[in-house]
């Protein structure tokens, strides 16, 4: 089968290495790729946004499959417009992808279906958000409505912040229209877990759960990023907590989502964050995170490619989907000033396999790979325990070398001290 796969970073890599196990696929695409998924597919220059235009060429090209994996093309509808020309998806519809499409949304979505979240009150007018703040304990969160490059959360330690924030989402526009509305909400604490899953609408299968890491720096400091590394699984998400939240948030939300007419089918991501008061979601998206894929596919057993397709046919029940009684530990390489400005451009060279190193920002230039994004790899390792994928992905990171790199050194340590360094 000829399968296409939308999206170009670290993720979308993972995805094509794990779908390029499956016996079932003879070709594999990309739309756009980058110079690293060139290795593993083969690569189709065009705008991940451009849906039309991408469904026009996969009914050309007689695709009989389609992964649709960033957030853009999803809430734009790819998934229905290729659905309508015939093409099979993984991927949730347009209808569907708003869970993460606007914040307003889901977070109206917990409060009707009873979904443990934090208390929020949303607004389309800036007095009103203003004065509303005044009546608030800090810290505070304020989340732009719409999509903003992960960038869309701000979390005000006093009320002058919280107010230059809400003034530079509505007046200043500093996401565009995504901040138009917002969701003003309370500070939760407690350990964060990213809890990725399968689910055709019917049937719910959550996969290994992970820890993301955010910030740019150390001991979690510096700014908020796409994600600097990842470990799976994570150490605070135990078996009684994974049971609570599939019976209180996981299949409450796919219940939620067919009562709503809009019957969630692909990956549904959970950003939890366990409090004391119990596991309460703080985003939903609609998608694979990056770069929790990049650590959960590498632990899954089951051929992807079978999971995708009993998804598409409302089957997934009849799948037994298994994931490797092991740990993985994804570091990423970033270009130094990374979530900032920084340099492109330097020549990447490997002294190692590039088995689940997971290229996220680079181009080809004849046979050379050049860096051309903030993130450019995410290299990640598999071992029986946590703290041998932790050496194991540092080892490989020492034998890649490119200019101004830069990474993480703690990637896993906060996990492993969770483990009480047992594992
Ligand atoms: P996002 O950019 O949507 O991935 O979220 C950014 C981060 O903001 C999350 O990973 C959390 O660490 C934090 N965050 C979001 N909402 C809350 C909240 N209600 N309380 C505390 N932290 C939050
Ligand atoms: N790593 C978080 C996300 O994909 O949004």
């Amino acid at each position: 089968m000829k399968v296409l796969v939308v999206g170009n970073g670290g993720r979308e890599h993972a995805i094509i290495q794990s779908l390029k196990k499956s016996k079932k696929i003879t070709q594999l695409f990309a739309i756009a790729g980058n110079g690293g998924i060139s290795a593993d597919a083969i690569t189709v220059d065009m705008n991940v946004k451009d849906v039309d235009k991408i469904a026009d060429w996969a009914v050309e090209n007689k695709i009989d499959f389609a992964v649709v994996a960033p957030d853009d093309p999803l809430v734009l509808g790819a998934v229905n417009v290729l659905n309508d020309k015939g093409i099979p998806c993984f991927g949730p519809t347009k209808q569907a992808a708003i869970i993460e499409g606007s914040k307003i949304f889901s977070k109206n979505l917990m409060k009707k279906y009873g979904i443990p979240t934090a208390k929020y009150e949303t607004f389309s007018d800036m007095e009103k958000a203003l004065s509303y703040l005044d009546t608030c304990d800090m810290p505070i969160v304020i989340k732009a409505d719409g999509l903003a490059l992960g960038k869309g959360v701000i979390i005000a330690e006093n009320l002058d912040d919280a107010k230059k924030a809400v003034k530079g989402m509505m007046e200043d526009k500093m996401f565009g229209q995504s901040g138009s509305n917002i969701v003003i909400e309370e500070f939760l604490t407690g350990p964060e877990v990213s809890v990725l899953s399968f689910t055709d609408g019917k049937t719910l299968v959550p996969m290994v759960s992970s820890m993301d890491h955010k910030r740019a720096l150390d001991d979690d400091k510096g700014l908020n990023t796409g994600g600097m590394g990842t470990v799976a699984p994570n150490p605070y998400y135990t078996e009684d907590i994974a049971k609570e939240c599939m019976e209180k948030i996981f299949i409450p939300t796919m219940n939620a989502m067919n009562s709503e007419n809009r019957t969630f089918k692909g990956c549904l991501y959970f950003g939890l964050m366990l409090t004391p008061k119990g596991p309460k979601v703080i985003e939903y998206n609609c998608r694979f995170g990056d770069p929790e894929t990049q650590v959960v596919l590498p632990l899954l057993k089951t051929d992807l490619f079978e999971i995708m397709q009993a998804v598409a046919e409302e089957r997934l029940s009849e799948i037994k989907v298994e994931f490797k009684k092991k740990s993985a530990c994804c570091v990423i390489m970033a270009s130094k000033g990374y979530p900032e400005k920084y340099e492109k451009g330097y020549e990447i060279t490997f002294n190692t396999s590039r088995k689940n190193v997971f290229v996220a920002g680079a181009k080809l230039d004849g046979d050379k790979l050049l860096t051309n994004g903030g993130r450019v790899l995410g290299v990640t390792a598999v071992a029986f325990t946590l703290k041998g994928a932790i050496k194991k992905a540092y080892k490989k990171v020492s034998k890649i070398h490119f200019a101004n790199a830069f990474y993480r050194s703690d990637i896993g340590k906060r996990a492993l001290k969770a483990y009480g360094e047992k594992r």
